[in-house]
């Protein structure tokens, strides 16, 4: 009996806390009411042997004078502060004993464990992580890469540029089209041999299922002495063989890109079909993005002899790598920055 009283207080506690103006009068019904538990509960109290009878009734109205000790604390407050809800000033008897309410706990955005997971991989083989500008320069983005003046390859890119005034050596400010803008901020620190790992936000104006205006990039480069093709392929093999598991498929096909030569892009074996062809890739590869042999003239540009150094550079879609895990089965980029909770809470 002394339990269902306690019960009976709590639940009627609990209910006063989140009580508005309507609530109260019902809830005073409810428990104190011709009806209410609380009375209803006290009508039982003759049937208890006679040395608990006592014990047990003070209990009762005890319990009785706290609820309508509150109710009317709360009457009152209500009335002062029509549209507050209980704040601890105007509901100053709180039951410190009710369970709190559980913090939920968060967890680390898909795209940051994909980077933490990357960054182990590469890390694994000697590369160090840097990062570069956000905001970068037109130089660094193309100029220093082997971009002609006015070349029509910059549109391929669709930067946004900044509205800053433009510097007559560096020309305008753009925000980062593609990491490879750090390709020779990295080369001008003059510290030879280099096994960089650049993780980025990259910009640009697009937005399909795996297309996003704000995206990732992670770039590798290598630049040592003897460094050859059969390099970049060893280390492609090692994180395809690390990130996605040994059974994916790869491949390098001859491409265009002004800063490497020769140049290649890298496809995966589609995880979302299988290679058997869907929406998102094509005939069943999905690109990941570019890689080939660093071009002379970058390697001048960073002050370093083509002569004596060569290296190689690779830069592939965070987003994209991770849309190609096994199982995830993420067939539209776009859902990783909608701040949808129930997608992001599975992960
Ligand atoms: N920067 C290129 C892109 O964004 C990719 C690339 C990186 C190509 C390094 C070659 C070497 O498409």
């Amino acid at each position: 009996m002394e339990e269902q009283l306690i019960q009976i207080k709590n639940d009627a506690m609990s209910l006063l806390l989140e009580a508005d103006k309507e609530d109260i009068e019902q809830i005073y019904i409810d428990f104190l009411g011709k009806k209410g538990r609380l009375t209803l509960a006290m009508k039982d109290l003759p049937t208890l042997p006679i040395e608990k009878r006592t014990e047990v009734g003070k209990l009762a109205n005890e319990i009785k004078n706290i609820l309508e000790e509150q109710i009317d604390d709360k009457r009152a407050s209500l009335k002062k502060t029509p549209a507050s809800h209980t704040s601890s000033s105007a509901n100053p008897h709180i039951d410190v004993t009710l369970p709190g309410n559980k913090p939920s706990v968060g967890s680390l955005h898909l795209v940051t464990q994909a980077i933490d997971e990357i960054t182990t991989i590469f890390q694994t083989i000697g590369f160090t992580k840097v990062r570069y500008p956000e905001v970068e320069y037109d130089w660094y983005a193309f100029g220093a890469l082997n971009f002609p003046e006015d070349h029509p390859a910059r549109d391929d890119w669709e930067t946004f540029f900044v509205d800053l005034p433009i510097d007559p050596k560096m020309g305008p400010v753009v925000l980062t089209p593609h990491t490879s803008s750090g390709q020779v901020r990295e080369m001008l620190k003059g510290e030879l041999p280099i096994k960089m790992l650049n993780i980025a936000k990259c910009y640009r104006r697009q937005s399909d299922v795996s297309h996003t205006s704000m995206f990732h990039q992670f770039e590798g480069l290598v630049v040592g002495k003897g460094v050859n093709i059969s390099h970049l392929k060893g280390v492609l093999d090692f994180f395809f063989n690390s990130y996605l598991g040994e059974q994916r498929k790869w491949r390098i096909r001859p491409y265009h890109f002004q800063f490497t030569e020769p140049s290649f892009e890298v496809d995966v074996s589609c995880g979302i079909c299988n290679g058997t062809g869907c929406k998102l890739c094509k005939e069943g590869w999905l690109e990941l993005g570019g890689a080939g042999m660093v071009h002379p003239n970058v390697l001048r540009a960073g002050k370093i002899d083509p002569e004596e150094y060569t290296g190689f550079a690779f830069g592939w879609g965070v987003e994209r790598v991770l849309m190609m895990k096994e199982g995830l089965q993420l067939d539209d980029l776009r859902i990783l920055y909608s701040n949808n909770l129930d997608f992001l809470k599975q992960f």
